[in-house]
């Protein structure tokens, strides 16, 4: 099948459509089989608790083009896990790590023809969130529950791409507090962090990078990614309740070990910003984005000459790709090849599964 005619190698980070997404429907203890569809919106009941109440989580990951021509999704395995954890953490159904799986790879399968051809630099965005459903007012979890998974292709998160960028260090928002849900991707902590990036762009710089909410001396991680350093050798990212667990981060710990650094996960005081050699910003979407330089109050520190990557960032930001995209051997099993088959359950353009209309014995009060 040819390949979209898409511009692969400029394409930014933003919504472009795709042949299909995935749905599945939890109702009455079980989930239906999840149906391809084409329809991009969803039918959902004005007293959602999605809508009211914030039960919705999501995740993202991304799938390549290989060089020996395979189509894999990097880490699925760990994007699976991580959504239980969000959807058990604010009391919706978790989906199964099978279903999560397969999902990802019928959907995947399904849109092969927009999957950013080999050595484009682009990546397939995989989205798979869950949502509470059906009419509900009381403040109680919903009964049912959509699952669905869609792509979309993407360049940079940063439009800067693997340049350093500047940073400011947030001190009056709070994007998580640390016995609440910053440790889970829910829709919620984003929308909390939006006033907080919105106000640091009006100021000149790319992102936010907070710090944990109790001592206000600790940082957490910036607004969209983790946070990590490099000093003497070591590869020093934060350890906080507060953040969400990086599934890029956990990679490069890996991979920095792999090069001799010594990996330190514990509390990093923002003062520490001014010691280190070298920092970034890690998460699917930034991948690796270099900071050239943090301002912290009245201070600023700036990495290197500020515009160019550092020796270690580069080092980690290759070996990361070169995986992802079958330039270098597999051996941690990070990859799933997405295998090729006829795409399975209803192929076809129409309304996702309704949510049912039945009177609710839920007006309660909890
Ligand atoms: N932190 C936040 C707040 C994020 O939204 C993301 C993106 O998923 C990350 C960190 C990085 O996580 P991951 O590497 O699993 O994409
Ligand atoms: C990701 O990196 O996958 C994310 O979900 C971050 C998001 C803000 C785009």
């Amino acid at each position: 099948m040819d390949k979209a005619n898409l511009d692969w190698p400029n394409l930014d980070f933003g919504f472009r459509s795709t042949d299909y997404n995935i749905r599945f429907h939890w109702k009455d203890g079980a989930w239906s089989e999840g149906r391809l569809h084409t329809e991009e919106t969803i039918p959902l009941h004005m007293a959602s608790t999605c809508l009211h109440y914030g039960q919705e989580c999501f995740e993202g990951l991304k799938a390549f083009s290989l060089k020996n021509g395979d189509v894999a999704v990097f880490r699925v395995e760990e994007n699976a896990k991580r959504m239980e954890a969000s959807c058990k953490k604010i009391h919706m159904q978790p989906v199964p790590h099978d279903m999560f799986v397969d999902a990802v790879k019928r959907v995947v399968n399904a849109n092969r023809r927009f999957v950013p051809p080999y050595g484009s630099g682009a990546a397939l965005y995989v989205r798979p969130l869950v949502i509470g459903i059906g009419p509900r007012i009381g403040v109680r979890p919903a009964d049912e529950y959509m699952f669905i998974v869609f792509v979309t292709p993407v360049g940079p998160y940063f439009k800067s791409g693997f340049k350093p960028v500047n940073i400011i260090v947030e001190e009056a928002i709070d994007r998580a507090a640390p016995q609440g849900v910053g440790d889970a991707k829910v829709g919620g902590n984003y929308a909390a962090g939006m006033r907080a990036s919105i106000a640091a762009r009006e100021k000149g710089y790319t992102e936010v990078l907070y710090l944990d909410a109790k001592h206000k001396k600790f940082i957490d991680e910036s607004g969209p990614a983790n946070f990590f350093a490099i000093k003497d050798g070591k590869y020093i990212t934060p350890q906080s309740a507060s953040i969400l667990p990086s599934i890029t981060n956990m990679s490069l710990t890996t991979l920095a070990e792999e090069m001799g650094l010594t990996v330190e996960r514990r509390q990093v005081p923002v003062e520490e910003i001014f010691e280190f050699e070298e920092a970034g910003c890690c998460g699917t979407a930034a991948v690796i984005t270099p900071i050239g330089s943090i301002q912290f109050r009245d201070r600023k520190v700036v990495y290197g000459d500020g515009v160019t990557p550092g020796d270690v960032c580069q080092k980690l930001y290759k070996q990361l790709r070169s995986i992802q995209i079958g330039d270098v051997p597999d051996t941690h099993n990070w990859l799933t090849v997405i295998p090729k088959e006829e795409p399975r359950g209803n192929a076809r353009s129409g309304p996702a599964p309704r949510a049912t209309s039945r009177p609710r014995k839920d007006v309660v009060p909890v």
